[in-house]
């Protein structure tokens, strides 16, 4: 198996807040509602390990799983199973962050969260695949190539892994019946994607199709997660 245990470590609002860096760590981004704690959820095996909700603005904080976990017996007596224990040999971190573009969120608070993207991908020296999820359904949206410029500018010169995940492949899309054809995305969609991708200059980045519903796409993930775990 991939994952044994997966625990929460805690939810940071600032470089101070994250755990100290000593393993390898990927981290999900992409707009609110797209489905990032679900594909979370749904890598490591886990019902509701990260909270999601139909609501945007769910995720609030920028949340740190311990993916293969060693328990630490006497916590484990002490405080219950569900508790950080040490690095194993193949542990590794995902970071599940707040989305972006949420009109709700107050502006000062989306600045918080975007000047602590930024200051996180340029000093987090463990971090080794940032996964950038968008919806199947839609394609990447102007804030989604925001992103991507910011990507090609800052992960290019680290050498961190950058991933595109389109999500919901489960969902409907028009010209495709995806409940008899699971993991359909229209040609509309996948070209405007690769045009925005080349024009931020991250043409190179691999695309992986999912669902968290029907779980399409955990072994290719898994690929990049390897990465981190071998770190
Ligand atoms: P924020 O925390 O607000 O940034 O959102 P998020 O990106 O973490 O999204 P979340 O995982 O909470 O999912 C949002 C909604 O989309 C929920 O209602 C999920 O059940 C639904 N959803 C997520 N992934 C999938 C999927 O692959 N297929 C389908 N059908 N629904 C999905
Ligand atoms: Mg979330």
């Amino acid at each position: 198996a991939l994952v044994r245990r997966t625990v929460f470590v805690t939810g940071a609002v600032n470089m101070k807040g994250c755990p100290t860096p000593d393993r390898g760590e990927v981290a999900f981004i992409g707009r609110s509602n797209v489905g990032k704690s679900s594909l979370v959820n749904m890598l490591t095996n886990r019902k509701s390990l990260a909270f999601t909700s139909k609501t945007p603005g769910k995720t609030q904080q920028f949340n740190f799983f311990a993916v293969n976990d060693k328990p630490d017996l006497e916590r484990q007596i002490r405080f219950g199973d569900d508790v950080p224990g040490s690095k194993d040999r193949d542990s590794f971190y995902i970071v599940d962050l707040p989305g972006f573009g949420f009109a709700k969120v107050p502006q000062k608070q989306r600045q918080q969260w975007s000047d602590f993207m930024e200051e996180y991908f340029n000093s987090r020296e463990t971090l080794k695949v940032v996964f950038h999820l968008i919806d199947a359904r839609h394609g990447p949206t102007d804030e989604d190539a925001k992103i991507m410029q910011k990507v090609g500018d800052i992960l290019d010169s680290k050498r961190t892994q950058y991933v595109v995940i389109l999500t919901k492949a489960d969902k409907n899309v028009k010209g495709a019946d995806s409940e008899k054809n699971p993991g359909k995305v229209s040609k509309s969609v996948l070209e405007k994607l690769t045009e925005t991708m080349k024009a931020h200059r991250v043409g190179y980045a691999p695309i992986v199709l999912t669902s968290a519903q029907t779980r399409l796409g955990r072994d290719e993930v898994w690929k990049y997660l390897r990465l981190a775990a071998e770190a």
